[in-house]
């Protein structure tokens, strides 16, 4: 089964029997102050300008939007399609005095009156891997292309999948999904066609699982060429040079020119 969006589509790679426990945990997993310390100088030292406006195709429990309106000039467009998501986006803006106020597009079907507006997209925390056709992948990654003005970029990351196909996971808390003293993850299956993994909390027991395709190496780097994106440059943990086999999440910068 899967579950009902905000717009009444289903939402790939979510059980709904999971979800809600998901949404509660994702917080404490994130540790959105120990994240937006490296995700935010990141995404703004590869801004246009100081003041870009941003679409956060990927609100979740609100770690890049939350971030950004709290250290840097951006302004932030939301997007969420789970509503478990959202309201705990909702509560966590809450409690550091923004409000927020989300569209909520499936990534494959964004509106035309979108686009051009945006100085950059983001679609961060290891995302797009829950769309299972390669069909759907590239058309969320055309449409991200037709959201941006003509200097805009997208930012799209990844966790480095070959190197979990190798039997070789690890999650340093380091880059991205930072609080593993309150929430262990870990692969529970992997194979070509998916990787799933078990999210734990550490005090509440909670469990949940998220099934997630396994880009190959190169895969992700060629679909955002084939969606039209010219100038793609690869990060591996923030870092523009790396050594692929050691790192934990790439991170993609793309251009339309
Ligand atoms: C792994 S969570 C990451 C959330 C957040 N960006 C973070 O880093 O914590 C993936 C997010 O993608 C959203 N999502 C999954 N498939 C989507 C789709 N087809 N269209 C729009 N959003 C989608 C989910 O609702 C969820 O919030």
């Amino acid at each position: 089964m899967q579950k009902q969006t905000r717009r009444g589509s289903t939402l790939p790679g979510y059980d709904p029997a999971e979800s809600k426990r998901m949404a509660r945990m994702w917080p404490d997993f994130v540790k959105m102050e120990k994240r937006m310390g490296k995700e935010v100088p990141f995404i703004m030292a590869n801004a246009p300008n100081q003041k870009p406006l941003v679409f956060d195709a990927c609100l979740g429990c609100g770690a890049t939007t939350i971030g950004l309106r709290l250290k840097s000039g951006a302004s932030v467009v939301p997007n969420e399609i789970d509503p478990d998501m959202l309201d705990v986006a909702i509560s966590e803006a809450r409690k550091r005095d923004i409000r927020i106020r989300a569209l909520s597009h499936d990534w494959r079907s964004i509106p035309s009156h979108l686009q051009g507006m945006f100085d950059m997209v983001t679609c961060l925390g290891n995302s797009l891997t829950l769309i299972f056709e390669q069909e759907g992948r590239l058309r969320a990654l055309r449409n991200f292309a037709s959201l941006l003005s003509p200097k805009g970029a997208l930012v799209i990351d990844e966790r480095n999948y070959p190197r979990i196909l190798e039997g070789r996971f690890s999650q340093s808390g380091e880059y991205v999904y930072c609080g593993i003293d309150k929430v262990a993850c870990r692969v529970v299956h992997a194979d070509e066609t998916q990787v799933i993994m078990e999210y734990e909390h550490l005090q509440s027991g909670d469990r949940a699982l998220l099934r997630m395709y396994p880009f190959k190496r190169g895969e992700l780097h060629g679909l955002l060429r084939e969606a039209g994106f010219e100038n793609v440059r690869t990060f591996g943990d923030y870092q523009e040079r790396f050594s692929p086999d050691n790192v934990e999440f790439f991170t993609y910068v793309a251009r339309v020119r």
